[in-house]
């Protein structure tokens, strides 16, 4: 009885620190994030020195702590009274989801509930690239404007408001890994329709951008 106890404790230990990764197709569940946390940032000067795209990648995951502090620093809300965020939309549309694809599966950011939101527990990272160079990021950022959110109108206009609001994040996402040391490159290439299919966006979701993070090789 004991030596089950102690496997069951030790198996849901390896899956809490990602050593194992849930069996395609088993249930995910809504993970908490713990509450984001800005102890030792660089000044944001030296962030602004430091800011760069890295190609190259360590493979490891980024802790907790640090998915909770990058996703709050990319677009996180930084005033609970009107529910605005830490980068601007055009008309407050906050029309933006950002989506985070690992080697566990992929999850929607959900900044209310400081959690990530299960979309599918497979490994999708390879739909995010052309270019095989990021296959060790962490984390692979996907960027998806929900032209829904953004009213009436011609999608040409909604293309170009929906870059424009995610380059604010991307700049954020990119200042975030200048403070703590971590490597980043936004992209453009990558394969939109696969990716969206495994996502399960809809038609009027429109994948802008990726970006991935991770440990600098
Ligand atoms: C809109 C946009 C699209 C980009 N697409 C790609 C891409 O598909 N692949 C890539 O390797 N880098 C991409 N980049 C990164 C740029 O190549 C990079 O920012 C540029 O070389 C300048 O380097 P720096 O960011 O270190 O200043 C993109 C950057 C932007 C702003």
């Amino acid at each position: 009885m004991r030596t089950r106890v102690a496997v069951a404790i030790a198996i849901s230990v390896l899956f809490s620190i990602g050593i194992l990764v849930p069996a395609f197709g088993q249930e995910m569940k809504s993970i908490q994030l713990p509450e984001p946390k800005f102890d030792s940032s660089k000044s944001l000067y030296q962030a602004l020195k430091d800011r760069k795209t890295t190609r190259e990648f360590k493979s490891g995951n980024l802790s907790p702590q640090t998915m909770a502090n990058l996703l709050w620093a990319a677009w996180g809300i930084n005033r609970p009274d009107s529910g605005k965020r830490t980068a601007p939309s055009a008309y407050n549309k906050q029309e933006i989801d950002l989506y985070v694809t690992t080697a566990e599966g992929a999850y929607r950011y959900d900044p209310k509930g400081n959690a990530l939101v299960p979309i599918v527990a497979k490994d999708i990272r390879e739909l995010t690239s052309t270019q095989g160079y990021t296959k060790d990021a962490a984390v692979d950022l996907v960027y998806v404007a929900d032209f829904a959110k953004m009213g009436e109108g011609e999608d040409g206009p909604k293309t170009i408001l929906a870059a424009a609001d995610t380059g604010f994040i991307g700049q954020n996402v990119y200042l975030y890994c200048a403070s703590e040391g971590l490597a980043t490159v936004f992209r453009a290439g990558m394969h939109k329709e696969k990716l969206a299919e495994a996502l399960k966006l809809r038609p009027d979701q429109r994948i802008t951008f990726v970006q991935a993070v991770g440990l600098p090789k």
